[in-house]
């Protein structure tokens, strides 16, 4: 049986400039290279899903411009069901613009079609959340949006992938309502900052975070803290491997793996996608990451 993962969120062009150091306030430099790559967190988790045999479906919005019609032509492409991609007119499709230098990346999103996906246009949608075995959210999207459509699965017991990314304040019932919420590090100092939490409420809260680690692995909290060790790749470019991770486990999930092993396949994933440039470059299929873990294994 296929597995129904539905990506309910933002696309944006990334527009990268490679620059060997960050200019200061009031400073032109030149730069080294200058590419437009299809992104968006949402864009990204569904590729990500769909390349690795899921039967992937967006919800999202796109402007009414050359960057809409691509995006949406490129997620067609991965096999992704766009009939849920909706071109709104009067504002640009999302943008994220992304300086690589001194082997860190610096980056602006401006959502504009991305504000679109609100709890109005996600409640459309219901009948197609229903019929999925997993949702994917991040928070590029309004929040108003990303609730509704955690309410909306919560309702037909469909299993919430939340990626709190990039970070906001949520409300407790929001986070309660996640089946699994996968902060980097930093963000899930963030989140457990943010809340007036009960201890009950901490530990729930707690044992929900799958937290990724970059190249060091993903820790997991059902029995007290527990890494997932990570595998060392020649990193070409590293955007876009938390949404990797991300599409990945939920695949990996949505095939009743436990949690350990959706976390091993997920880092196995996540590891193959930053060996390519760009977010969507160098996500594997299944078989890639068979392949992979046999290597690494063997
Ligand atoms: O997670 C990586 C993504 O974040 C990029 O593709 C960029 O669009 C930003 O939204
Ligand atoms: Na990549």
């Amino acid at each position: 049986m296929k597995r129904k993962i539905t990506v309910i969120g933002s696309v944006n062009m990334d527009l990268v400039t490679l620059a060997d150091r960050t200019p200061k306030a009031g400073e032109t430099i030149l730069g080294k290279a200058f590419h437009t790559i299809p992104g968006g967190k949402g864009a990204n988790q569904a590729v990500a899903a769909a390349r690795l045999g899921a039967e992937a479906t967006f919800i999202g919005c796109v402007g009414d411009d050359d960057f809409g019609r691509l995006m949406t032509q490129r997620l067609q492409d991965e096999g992704i069901n766009i009939d849920y991609v909706k071109p709104v007119t009067h504002v640009s499709t999302g943008i994220a613009a992304i300086t690589i230098s001194e082997g860190d990346n610096r980056i602006i999103v401006v959502p504009g079609a991305n504000s679109h996906v609100t709890a109005e246009y996600v409640q459309k949608h219901e009948e197609v959340i229903a019929a999925s075995d997993a949702i994917v959210l991040q928070l590029e999207i309004p929040v108003d949006g990303v609730k509704k459509a955690m309410e909306l699965a919560r309702k037909h017991r469909v299993k919430i992938i939340l990626n709190p990314a990039p970070f906001q304040v949520l409300s407790k019932e929001m986070l309660l309502l996640a089946d699994y919420l996968t902060p980097n590090e930093h963000e899930q100092a963030e989140l457990l900052a943010a809340g007036n939490w009960t201890e009950a409420e901490r530990e729930e809260i707690l044992q929900k975070c799958i937290v990724t680690r970059g190249a060091a692995g993903a820790s997991i909290y059902q029995n007290g803290e527990k890494l997932i060790p990570g595998y060392p790749v020649e990193a070409v470019d590293t955007t876009g491997a938390g949404d990797t991770f991300n599409g990945a486990l939920a695949f990996s999930l949505s095939g009743n793996a436990d949690l350990e092993e959706a976390c091993r396949f997920a880092n196995a994933a996540g590891a193959l996608s930053v060996t390519k440039l760009g977010a969507q470059g160098g996500m594997p299929t299944s078989e890639e990451v068979a392949e992979f873990l046999q290597r690494q294994e063997g």
